[in-house]
């Protein structure tokens, strides 16, 4: 985990803007903030997060508090990059039901990021640069094409989420089957460790999961 992220201020300021802001999605009813609310956890506290047409997806909203760290994206790792994930959830019909061409129409249509884009990139608003922006001006080593695996092997496979804020992310899982993270905790005792907690233990790994918990910048 690197201790500090080499970010310009200006980008990330964009892309805090472009997160909370509706009108990435088709009918400018959800933005990524809807789904995954950094005040509270990074996720959404419903098992299923529901789209921009109010259906539900098919599984839980991940957090996104230093997702840009994560090695991989999504809960079956399907993405290998932000960008990658980026366009999946912008292009997802359930999700957000857009397409960049559409979204570049109507932010730049907006003077406010017009003026952003041009004073924070040279060649100011376009897809690649808001895609970027997005993802707060990181730096993107990474950056190509993403390619999923298609290998029997990992049928049932999922990425180990982050732990970070765990116990503000309620529910749990993929498929947000554990409501609280007790009823998470007595699913993994059984399958991971092939035994039931103590109501102790429990107790003790929940206290210890408290302290991975963060302050996102901005908040209070
Ligand atoms: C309608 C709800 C919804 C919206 C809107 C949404 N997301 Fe998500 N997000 C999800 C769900 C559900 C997943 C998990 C999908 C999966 O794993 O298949 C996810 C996964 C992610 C991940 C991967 C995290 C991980 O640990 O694998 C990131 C990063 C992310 N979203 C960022 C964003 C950004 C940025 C936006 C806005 C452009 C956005 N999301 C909009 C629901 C949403």
């Amino acid at each position: 985990m690197p201790l500090s992220l080499h970010q310009d201020p200006a980008k990330a300021a964009l892309g805090r803007r472009l997160f909370n802001d509706v009108r990435l999605s088709g009918n400018s009813s959800v933005s990524c903030a809807s789904c995954h609310n950094v005040a509270r956890g990074g996720g959404d506290q419903r098992a299923k997060s529901l789209g921009f047409l109010g259906q539900p997806g098919a599984v839980n909203a991940p957090t996104v508090l230093n997702a840009a760290l994560n090695f991989k994206q999504f809960w079956d790792g399907r993405a290998d990059t932000l960008e990658a994930q980026l366009d999946m959830v912008i292009r997802n019909p359930v999700e957000m039901g857009s397409s960049w061409p559409a979204v570049l129409a109507r932010l730049a249509g907006d003077a406010a990021y017009r003026d952003g884009f041009a004073a924070a990139y040279r060649d100011g608003l376009t897809i690649a640069n808001l895609d970027f922006a997005q993802r707060g001006g990181a730096n993107d080593a990474d950056r190509g094409r993403y390619a999923v695996i298609h290998n029997s092997d990992d049928l049932h496979v999922f990425k180990v989420p982050s732990l970070r804020n765990v116990t503000r992310s309620a529910p749990y899982f993929h498929d947000g089957s554990a409501a609280t993270l007790e009823q998470a905790l007595d699913v993994l005792f059984k399958f991971q460790l092939g035994r039931s907690g103590s109501k102790q233990d429990k107790a003790d790994i929940i206290r210890f999961l408290n302290t991975l918990n963060s302050t996102p910048a901005g908040q209070p």
